[in-house]
């Protein structure tokens, strides 16, 4: 049986079994039967340790004679259109998808082949945590992307097999069953059980074996930050060109949105947030006035903005809501009975949110908004308290709903 080889002989890979064994992988099912991959092959000492920070000097970068690194690649195929009167439309996300997929299929066939040969190898998943160091230290260009390290080498360890989880918690008949209480026990007691498990429990000084990996092996907060460099590689790689991360989503005529309402000082405050797919793209907030005819009644949680174009082109926002007898109520005109101040900031609010900048993102900059009047800064802080919920887990929602500041309703 397989497993993970991290330390080898001095013994080289030959040219020949290596150039022989990715020869063999090329048969490997690939999207169109394009090839849309490619693999760096380092063997040089210089280069492996460019390599070896991005892999957090995993011992086995330096320490394997052949370091192979597989890419999805759209470069050679674009430059292939390009080259013969076609129009490439390849530098966005279901693209580097699909080279991704070919480029890890093929390195899996050559893993399967490799091993087969009696060869040692080892996975590297940092490569896509650090992608951009590889990037540059590979000279990788646009259109292609690291996404699998192998270290090769002859085996200089004959490591034991891990276990597995059996095949009942993987396998699902006709539909998903659900992994109840009960299936997790049955499915994990063994991994559990074993001593080496244990003592990674206890060396680690936490409760279980799934707090190792929550807490201290893949934690909330790397995957995060490792999350945010592997955008930032795959825009610098040309792959997100052609996203709609970057460019406005059309605003349908009618928007459902969430009424927010909360006390500052003494003032009752309402917020209007229209949602596109649950995520806020645009905001009215201000007072909530009655003499005004803002009168939303505080059953009224959520209702529809609609965007009318009026004769003269000019556009106005209204708000309805179905009251308690089931009529539809319509509170027209919303950006003119807020203070126009309030509007003109949110008009630049909602501008951001619906090309799509992250919600912490919207926030913190609202929040650093240096006002003058002391309403505008109440208005500040009633809109990123408003947008704030967005973000928070449901039960921190419900938190914030009932802070000190929050109206009772
Ligand atoms: C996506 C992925 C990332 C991995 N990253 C690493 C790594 O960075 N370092 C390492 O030593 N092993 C890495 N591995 C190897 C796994 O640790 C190994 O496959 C797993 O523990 C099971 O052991 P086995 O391969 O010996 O059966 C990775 C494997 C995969 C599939």
């Amino acid at each position: 049986m397989r497993a993970s080889v991290r330390k080898y002989t001095s013994q080289p890979v030959s040219d020949e079994l290596l150039n022989s064994l990715l020869e063999e992988a090329l048969h490997t099912q690939t999207m169109g039967n394009l090839q849309l991959y490619s693999v760096v092959v380092t063997r040089d000492e210089e280069k492996k340790s460019i390599l070896a920070p991005a892999h957090f000097s995993q011992p086995m970068v330096m320490g394997a004679p052949v370091v192979l690194t597989f890419c999805a690649d759209f470069r050679r195929t674009t430059d292939w259109a390009l080259n013969r009167d076609a129009h490439p439309g390849y530098d966005n996300l279901i693209s580097f998808q699909n080279a991704a997929t070919d480029a890890l299929l093929f390195c899996q066939r050559f893993c399967d082949l490799a091993e087969a040969k009696g060869l040692g190898l080892c996975f590297l998943g940092t490569t896509i945590y650090n992608s951009q160091q590889i990037v540059e230290a590979l000279e990788l260009p646009q259109l292609t992307f690291p996404v699998a390290t192998i270290t090769l080498g002859w085996p200089a360890e004959q490591p034991k097999p891990s276990d597995r989880l059996p095949l009942e918690a993987i396998v699902h008949h006709e539909t998903y069953a659900p992994y109840t209480p009960e299936r997790i026990d049955k499915f994990y007691s063994h991994k559990e059980s074993l001593e080496e498990n244990k003592r990674f429990v206890e060396i680690n000084a936490k409760e279980t074996l799934a707090q190792v990996f929550t807490d201290i092996r893949y934690t909330a907060e790397a995957n995060e930050t490792f999350s945010v460099n592997m955008l930032e590689a795959m825009r610098r790689q040309g792959f997100l060109n052609g996203n709609m991360t970057t460019k406005k989503v059309g605003r349908p005529e009618m928007l459902e949105c969430d009424v927010v309402r909360f006390q500052n000082k003494k003032d009752r405050w309402v917020a209007f947030v229209g949602l596109l797919n649950g995520r806020p793209y645009e905001i009215f907030t201000g007072i909530l006035d009655d003499d005004e005819g803002i009168m939303v009644p505080k059953s009224v949680s959520d209702g529809y903005i609609i965007r009318r174009v009026l004769r003269d082109g000019s556009r106005r926002y209204d708000f309805q809501f179905t009251n308690k007898r089931g009529y539809k109520i319509v509170i027209e005109g919303l950006s003119e009975r807020f203070n126009p101040e309030y509007w003109n900031y949110a008009k630049l609010i909602s501008g951001i949110l619906r090309y799509g900048m992250p919600l912490d993102n919207v926030i913190s900059l609202v929040s650093s908004l240096q006002l003058d009047s002391d309403n505008m800064n109440t208005w500040v802080s009633g809109v990123a308290k408003a947008l704030k919920r967005y973000i928070a887990p449901a039960s921190d929602a419900e938190a914030n709903v009932s802070d000190s500041e929050e109206e009772n309703d």
